[in-house]
Order: structure tokens, then sequence, then C-alpha cells
């Protein structure tokens, strides 16, 4: 029998998902080297924070590090999305390796914050996950002035030289508004506390963060697709419960997804963090739709034409070699 619209059981898709600009550069970067040079190419660190990427990436013979001593001397290595700290340019430099820097820009311009607000003798308060690559990354900009800020309940613990010259950069994928609150909690210690020039939580996240918000509310699940060690991807789980969503979950594939999430829901709300091909989502689509979930309408809320060009030093080769 057909069913009725009551019991259809329906998809909220969120747009924009998936890809931001940053890690669409990544991984191109990673892909047109082994082109132009070749494999083996080295990557260090996962190149974005994503099984399926890595997995596929290393098929296509990249290899993942964790440090330059693993590269053999003279060869290709790059850098991942999320940016280094300057000593890493520098190990490089001593093992006469090629670097290709695949950081985001919207990374790199934290560090360009860092450094103009350290040469000023600003304490910086660096609101982040502890142990995060982008957090170790931007923290070596200045270590010396910058300490990091784990979210609101972590205030308290900041000491600052003089609290009329102090400044808060993040982290580009936070929760929006956990940092608001982080941010309102250290203005109440310190009241001349200044704002970064221009929002360091990139567009990406806070547009994820904001459909995801505005599905959530009308579903019983959520879905996220992403990795475990994918920041803006657990994010988004949270958004979607703080939002209203009955549960979240964070899958890598289809396949993880448990047939007891989905009883008794009728709204299944789908997205995915910025690191994530969008194959993965369509997938999960096909897993949903096997089990009844076959009406599907996207949820827009802004509309992504951000580009980032390839790295200089990787456009000079190609350049050269055409
Ligand atoms: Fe860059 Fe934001 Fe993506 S910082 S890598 S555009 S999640």
């Amino acid at each position: 029998a057909e069913a009725t619209p009551e019991t259809r059981k329906r998809v909220l898709l969120a747009k924009p998902r998936g890809y931001c600009a940053g890690v669409d550069r990544a991984v191109q970067t990673v892909e047109e080297a082994l082109k132009l040079y070749g494999a083996p190419i080295y990557v260090r660190k996962q190149i974005v924070h994503n099984k399926h990427v890595v997995s596929t990436l290393e098929q296509q013979g990249a290899i993942f590090v964790e440090e330059n001593e693993e590269v053999p001397e003279g060869a290709t290595v790059i850098f991942s999305a999320h940016g280094v700290a300057p000593e890493v340019y520098v190990q490089a430099k001593e093992r006469s390796l090629r670097a290709i820097d695949a950081t985001c820009p919207l990374v790199t311009k934290v560090h360009h914050e860092a450094r103009r607000f350290a040469a000023d003798d600003y304490d910086i308060l660096l609101i982040g996950h502890e142990g995060h690559e982008e957090v170790i990354g931007t923290a070596g900009e200045a270590p010396a002035h910058i300490q990091l800020v784990d979210g609101p309940d972590s205030v308290d613990q900041v000491t600052v030289r003089d609290p009329s010259k102090v400044v808060w950069l993040s982290q580009t994928t936070l929760s929006v508004d956990e940092t608001m609150e982080t941010v309102a909690r250290l203005k109440q210690r310190l009241p001349l506390l200044q704002s970064p020039p221009s929002d360091d939580i990139c567009y990406a996240t806070s547009n994820r963060q904001h459909v995801v918000k505005q599905i959530a509310a009308d579903c019983d699940v959520v879905i996220v697709v992403g990795s475990r060690n994918s920041s803006n991807s657990i994010r988004l789980v949270e958004v979607a419960v703080d939002a209203g969503a009955r549960a979240g979950y964070l899958v890598d594939y289809a396949s993880e997804i448990s047939d007891e999430w989905l009883a008794g829901a009728t709204t299944v709300g789908l997205t995915s963090g910025a690191s994530v091909p969008d194959e993965l989502v369509m997938q999960v689509l096909d897993h949903l739709a096997e089990r009844g979930f076959t009406d599907v309408a996207e949820v827009t809320t802004a509309d992504e034409r951000l580009t980032f060009s390839l790295p200089q030093e990787l456009k000079r080769d190609m350049k050269a070699a055409a």
C-alpha cells in the first residue's frame, strides 16, 4: 500500500555540507603533486581529517607520516590543511625536502594575526582544542605569547601580564555558540580583551553549523558523515543535539548506521563535515532510501562559491612542466 504523507519517512539534507574550499585545495594539491612528481609523495599528518580521503590518496601513492624525520632526504613532502609551526619548515629545509604547503589560507590568516599581535607584545588567548594539529601550528608562531583556552571552563586558569593588552584568536573549526560563551566569560574577567580583526571561525564551519541548526529541531535523528578526529564534524553532531534533535551520530560510512538509530524516526537529518567527499553522503541517502526514507528535501541556507588556488610552489612546477 502507498504510504500516506503522515507515515512517509523523510530526509532533510543540509546544504552547505561537505568539502570547503581549503579541503578541496589540499586534496587537489596531493593529487596534482602525484601526477607531476610521481609516487611516492609524502604527506605530513593526515592531509584532511577524513578516513576515506586518506585511504584513497594512499592507494594513489601518497605516504602519510607524522613528522618530517620519516621523509627520506630530498623527497617531496606536503603539509596538511591544518597548518604547521614555523619550525616545521626549518626542519624540512634541513632535510632538503621539497615542501609544498597545503595549509588552508584561512588558517594562514590566523597565523598572521598571531604573529602580528605577538610582535606588538600582546598576550594572545587562543581558543581551541588542546592537542589539535591546527592549534599546535598556530601556537608555534609565538609560543611565548600564546596560551590555549580550551572552552568556557578553562577561562578561570587564564593569567595575563597586562589586562589592557590582550587579544583572543581561535581555531577555525569550533562551535560558534560555545566560542561566544568562552569569549563572554573571558570578557567578564578581562573587560579590555580585544577581538580578532576578522572572524577566525571560518565561513565553512559557521555555514555548516547554521544549516544543521535549522533542520535539527524538525529531525528525530541527525546523521553527520565525518571522521572521529574531524573537529568541525564533531561540532555538527553537538550543534544538532543542542538544537533539538533526539540524537546525533557521526559515521564515516553508511554501513556504520545501525537500524536501531532509525527505529521510530520519521525525519532524519543528514549533513557532512568539511573534509567529507559527497559520494559518502550519497551512499547514506541510498542506505536510508532502502529503509523507507525515500522523501528527500534539501534545505539550503547559504550559497558557497569560494575557491582557493593551488600553492604557489606547486603551480610554479606545474607551469614549468607544461
Ligand atoms: Fe579552511 Fe575552514 Fe576548510 S579553515 S580547511 S575553509 S574548514
